[in-house]
C-alpha cells in the first residue's frame, strides 16, 4: 500500500499480525524529530482512552529502524514499526462476511476473511500517523499548521447503548501555504489529498471549500472576489477552499471528510455462511469503536499534512541537504579560494580555484574559468560543480550558462547567503565598471546541494550577511523565525527560510508576473551601497541598510505605517548588521546612482518596497 510522488509512504503489515509499519521515502534530511509530540500526536489516534472509543488497549509506540539519527533525520529512508500487542482472532468469523465491512471481496480476492479486517483494519492507520506525525513536526518547522476536528457526530452514547454506531464529519484546515502548491489536472493537491483520504478505513467523502453545496449555487454566488489586503492577494470569502485548479491559493486549505458510521455493530446482522451459500443471522462480537470519526481526526490530519509535504518537496526537487563530504561523486570542481584553503581535499580535485572577494566577480575571472573548462576538456555533456558563496556560485553559473552555448552546473553553496538566497532562482551573473550583475543569464543548477557544516568555518561578518538575506525572505513570507539572531541557523531553520525563495522562483521563473519582483525587496538601495563603497559594504550588510531604508522611504510615501522602518532596523541590529547608510551617504545622494540599477525603466528606477510583514510593494521614483 503506497502513496506519495516525491514524498513516498508504504504501509505494512495487518490488524492482526505481529507489527504494522511505515516507509517514508524521500524525507527531507536534518530536520529534528521531537518525539514527545510524536507520542502525544500517535496517543490521540490510540485506543482505548474514553467510553467512546474500542477497549481494545495498546500503547502505539513506534520503534524506529532507520532515517533518524542522533533526533534528526539523515534524508535516508525512514522505517518504522508498531507491535500488535492486543489481538483476539477469536473474535472474528471466518466465513461470514460482516456487513459493511470488506470481507466479501476480500475472500472473493485472497479465498478467507482476514481477521479483524487484515489490510483494511483502522489499526493501520497507526502507521499513517507515523509518517504523518513525522510530516506535521516537518511543516510546522516552516509555519504551516494542519489542524482537523469533530464538526458534526450522532448521539454515540445512545448507539452504543443499543449496540449500534455513528457517523460524523471532519472538518480539516491547513493554514500558512504558499500560493501555487500542487499542480494542475491530475498534478492538483486536492487530488492527492483525496486519494490519502480515502485510504483511511470508513472515509465515504470528501469535499473541499463549498463541495457539493457549490453544484446548487450560480457562479455569482460561489466565487470568491478578489482584494489586495496588506500588499498580498486574497479572496473575500472562502467558498473554493483554498485551492484553484489544483494549487493552493494562499488562503486556509478547508476539506470536510464524511466518515460512516462503524460497520461492526453488536445488533444481530443477515448475511451469509460463504462454506455452505447458507442464510445466516450474524451476531458481532469483540471490541469496537461506536464511532470510528473520532479516532479518525489526527489520521486525517496526518495525511493532509504527508501531501502538503509531497507538494512541498516537489517544488523543493533539486535541492538536497546533506553532506558532501570530501567530494565524492561531485564533477569538475570550481572552488573559492579561501575554502579552497579550508578544505584541502576538495580543493585537490579543483579544475579552478576562484580569487576570493566581489572584486573579481568580473569578467576577466569569467574567462579564466572558460580557460580552465577548456583545458580540462569538457564537453557539451560534461557538468561542472561551484564550491564557494555566492560570487563562485554567480561565475561559475555563467561561465556554464556560456561555455559552448551552456553545460550544466551543480552548486554547493557554503556561506549563509548562497545557502538561503544566490543558489535558487537560477540568476548568474558577473559584474562591469559600471555596476554590479550587468552581465549574466538565467542558467539554474542542475541541483543545489547545502552541507550546512560549512557554516563553522565562515567568518561571523559573512554570517550575519546571510542573516540579512533572511530576514528579508522573512519580510517576504510575512514569517519571523523562532530562532535566535545571533546564532548559527540550523538545517531546519535554513530549509523553511530557503521555501519563501524557491516558492517564488518556481512561480515566477523568468520575472513576468511581478512575483519575483520582491525578492529584490532592499536590493535597489543595497546594489548602490555596495558599488558606492566598491564592495567595503559587503552584498548582506548592504541589503540590511537598504531594506531599512527603503522601508523608511516606504513610510514617507504613506505606504507603510510609522514605526515599521524602526521594527524592521531593530531585527535587523539584532542579527549584529548595520542599519544606518555608510558616513556621508544619504538616501538623496544616491539617487544619482539608483538610476543606474538594471531594474530602471528608462528614467524610472524601480523599488520592491518592504511596507510590513508579508508586504513587499511595487514602487517607482523618477
Ligand atoms: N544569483 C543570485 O540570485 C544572487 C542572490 C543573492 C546574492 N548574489 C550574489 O552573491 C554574492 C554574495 O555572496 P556571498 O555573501 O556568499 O559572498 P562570497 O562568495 O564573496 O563569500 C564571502 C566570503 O566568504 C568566504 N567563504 C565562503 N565560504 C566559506 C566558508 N565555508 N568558510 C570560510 N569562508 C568562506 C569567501 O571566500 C568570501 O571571502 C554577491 O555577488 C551577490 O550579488 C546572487
Amino acid at each position: 500500500m503506497k502513496i506519495g510522488r516525491h514524498l513516498k509512504l508504504e504501509i505494512y503489515g495487518e490488524s492482526h499480525a505481529p507489527q504494522i509499519g511505515m516507509r517514508l521515502e524521500g524525507f527531507p534530511s536534518g530536520v529534528h524529530v521531537d518525539s514527545a509530540a510524536l507520542q502525544s500526536f500517535m496517543e490521540r489516534r490510540a485506543p482505548g482512552r474514553d467510553a467512546f472509543s474500542t477497549a481494545r488497549k495498546e500503547p502505539d509506540v513506534p520503534e524506529f529502524k532507520s532515517g533518524i539519527k542522533s533526533g534528526s533525520t539523515t534524508g535516508a529512508p525512514i522505517e518504522a514499526t508498531i507491535l500488535n500487542t492486543d489481538t483476539r482472532s477469536g473474535d472474528y468469523e471466518k466465513t461470514v462476511p460482516r456487513p459493511g465491512h470488506a470481507d466479501y471481496p476480500n475472500w472473493v480476492k485472497t479465498g478467507r476473511i482476514p481477521p479483524g479486517g487484515g489490510a483494511n483494519s483502522g489499526r493501520m492507520t497507526a502507521a499513517m500517523c507515523i509518517a504523518g506525525g513525522l510530516c506535521l513536526q516537518a511543516l510546522e518547522r516552516r509555519g504551516i499548521k494542519v489542524e482537523a476536528k469533530v464538526e458534526k457526530v450522532g448521539d454515540i452514547l445512545s448507539a452504543k447503548a443499543e449496540g449500534d454506531s455513528v457517523g460524523g464529519v471532519i472538518a480539516a484546515t491547513v493554514v500558512g501555504l504558499p500560493v501555487g502548491l500542487g499542480g494542475a489536472m491530475f498534478d492538483g493537491l486536492d487530488g492527492a489529498i483525496a486519494q490519502a483520504i480515502f485510504g483511511i478505513p470508513g472515509v465515504k467523502g470528501i469535499e473541499f471549500g463549498n463541495g457539493f453545496k457549490s453544484a446548487d449555487l450560480l457562479g455569482s454566488e460561489n466565487n470568491d472576489a478578489f482584494a489586495v489586503e496588506d500588499g498580498r492577494v486574497v479572496t473575500l470569502t472562502n467558498r473554493h477552499g483554498g485551492i484553484l485548479g489544483g494549487m493552493t491559493s494562499g488562503m486556509p486549505l478547508e476539506f470536510r471528510v464524511a466518515m460512516k458510521p462503524t460497520p461492526s455493530i453488536y445488533k444481530p446482522q443477515q448475511s451469509v455462511d460463504l462454506s455452505t451459500m447458507a442464510p445466516t443471522t450474524l451476531q458481532i462480537r469483540g471490541r469496537h469503536d461506536p464511532c470510528i470519526a473520532l479516532r479518525a481526526v489526527p489520521v486525517v490530519e496526518a495525511l493532509a499534512a504527508f501531501c502538503v509535504l509531497d507538494a512541498i518537496v516537489a517544488d523543493e526537487s533539486g535541492i538536497e541537504f546533506r553532506s558532501v563530504g570530501d567530494g565524492e561523486g561531485l564533477e569538475n570542481i570550481v572552488i573559492d579560494e579561501n575554502v579552497a584553503r579550508l578544505y584541502p581535499k576538495l580543493a585537490a580535485k579543483a579544475i579552478c580555484v576562484v580569487p576570493s572577494g566581489e572584486e573579481h566577480k568580473t569578467i576577466d575571472t569569467v574567462a579564466k574559468l572558460w580557460s580552465a573548462f577548456a583545458r580540462a576538456g569538457l564537453g557539451r555533456k560534461d557538468c561542472v560543480t561551484a564550491i564557494g558563496g555566492g560570487v563562485t556560485g554567480d561565475l561559475t553559473g555563467f561561465a556554464a550558462a556560456t561555455f559552448m552555448r551552456g553545460i550544466d552546473w551543480v552548486n554547493v553553496p557554503t556561506t549563509l547567503l548562497s545557502m538561503v538566497d544566490a543558489s535558487y532562482g537560477g540568476k548568474t551573473a558577473c559584474d562591469l565598471a559600471e555596476g554590479k550583475n550587468l552581465a549574466g543569464a538565467f542558467h539554474p543548477p542542475r541541483k543545489v546541494i547545502v552541507d550546512a557544516g560549512f557554516l563553522e568555518t565562515l567568518p561571523l561578518r559573512e554570517l550575519r550577511s546571510g542573516r540579512a538575506e533572511m530576514i528579508k525572505h522573512e519580510i517576504i513570507g510575512g514569517k519571523v523565525s523562532p530562532g535566535r539572531l545571533d546564532a548559527t541557523p540550523t538545517a531546519d531553520e535554513i530549509r523553511a527560510n530557503v521555501a519563501v525563495k524557491v516558492g517564488i522562483v518556481k512561480r515566477d521563473p523568468l520575472e513576468k508576473t511581478g512575483e519575483r519582483m520582491k525578492l529584490n525587496c532592499g536590493h535597489t538601495v543595497a546594489h548602490v551601497i555596495e558599488t558606492a563603497t566598491e564592495y567595503a559594504v559587503s552584498h548582506g550588510e548592504a541589503v540590511a541598510i537598504g531594506c531599512v531604508e527603503e522601508a523608511r522611504f516606504a513610510e514617507r510615501l504613506g505606504l507603510a505605517s510609522p514605526g515599521w522602518a524602526e521594527e524592521l532596523r531593530a531585527r535587523f541590529a539584532m542579527a549584529g548588521l548595520p542599519t544606518e547608510l555608510p558616513e556621508g551617504m544619504t538616501f538623496d545622494s544616491l539617487k544619482p546612482l539608483m538610476k543606474g540599477d538594471k531594474k530602471r525603466e528608462g528614467a524610472t528606477v524601480v523599488f520592491a518596497l518592504p511596507c510590513g510583514w508579508g508586504d513587499v510593494r511595487p514602487a517607482n521614483m523618477v
